[in-house]
């Protein structure tokens, strides 16, 4: 299926194992983007730990399943965004499937095509991407869709957890996705997640030389641990709907609108 791509954003959301913050900073810069564009989508693609329809209260909704299948049978159109369950102001949702089994009927030509649909119909799409690309026997569907998504992705932000670990799970990422996928590293930004908020500037001076050293980037943001995310999942509300103040809302928005910068320098070139 062929589909005429407008100029909305594909922006991965991606990272290594040790679940460094992916869904987290994926729903927060979702709600930026949707005040910032007024048109965004997010997708949940995690075929291993779909949690947003859960996390967001979403229940029954269409799924990335239901129009990936809608895609394959030519109904979809270009009615995306009446499929999409509406959540915030300017953002939709494309929940994914809890049920991991169900991920055996999706095929990376509908993920393509439901992609390419979300492009022409919104200006940013977020697509939150499970962490293993791994393309071995028996988990090769699964992890076809995460391949799929970073491949056919305008860009990717690699989120890495700001602790050791974090640094050698991100640093094993971006060899894999570089290597093994062949992903080109311009088309990757990072973000350092859940920064100490205090005395801990050594340590960041020693996670950021790390991340030099691995990549050569410069991470565009560091976002800061900040208890408001765990106070926000404990009220079963979002964080933005929860503490709209909170830090790490601030930095998002941030982040969010160099992104968006950077996209239209790029369109404009
Ligand atoms: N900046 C932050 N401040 C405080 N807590 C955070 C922050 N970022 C993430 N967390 C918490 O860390 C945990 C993991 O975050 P999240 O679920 O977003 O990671 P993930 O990479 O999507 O993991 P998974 O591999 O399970 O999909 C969650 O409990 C979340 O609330
Ligand atoms: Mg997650």
């Amino acid at each position: 299926m062929t589909t005429s791509r407008l100029s909305g954003h594909l922006l991965a959301i991606w990272g290594g194992y040790g679940s460094p913050g992916r869904t987290t900073v994926a729903i927060a810069l979702a709600r930026a983007f949707g005040l910032l564009s007024g048109s965004t989508l997010l997708i949940d693609a995690d075929t291993y730990g779909a949690d947003i329809g859960h996390l967001l209260a979403i229940s029954g909704g269409p799924t990335i399943a239901n129009a990936a299948h809608r895609c394959k049978r030519r109904e979809l159109g270009r009615s995306l965004p009446e499929l999409a369950t509406k959540f915030a102001p300017g953002t939709d949702v494309l929940p994914g499937i809890p049920h991991p089994g169900l991920w055996r009927d999706l095929e990376s030509p509908q993920i393509e095509a439901v992609l390419a649909l979300a492009a022409s119909a919104y200006q940013w799409v977020v697509i939150d991407t499970s962490p293993c690309i791994e393309q071995a026997e028996g988990c090769v569907s699964r992890n076809a869709v995460a391949c799929t998504v970073l491949r056919s992705a305008d860009h990717i932000l690699l989120i890495c957890r700001a602790d050791p670990a974090g640094v050698q799970s991100f640093a094993r990422a971006l060899e894999e996705l570089t290597d093994d996928l062949m992903v080109e590293i311009s088309r990757v930004f990072v973000a350092v997640n859940r920064v100490p908020a205090r005395s801990a500037t050594r340590r960041m001076v020693r996670i950021q030389r790390e991340i030099n050293n691995a990549s050569g980037i410069t991470p565009l943001a560091w976002l800061s641990e900040d208890p408001a995310v765990l106070s926000a999942l404990w009220a079963g509300r979002t964080l933005h709907d929860h503490a709209p103040r909170a830090r790490f809302v601030g930095q998002i928005h941030d982040l969010a609108g160099c992104l968006d910068h950077l996209h239209e320098r790029e369109v404009s070139a």
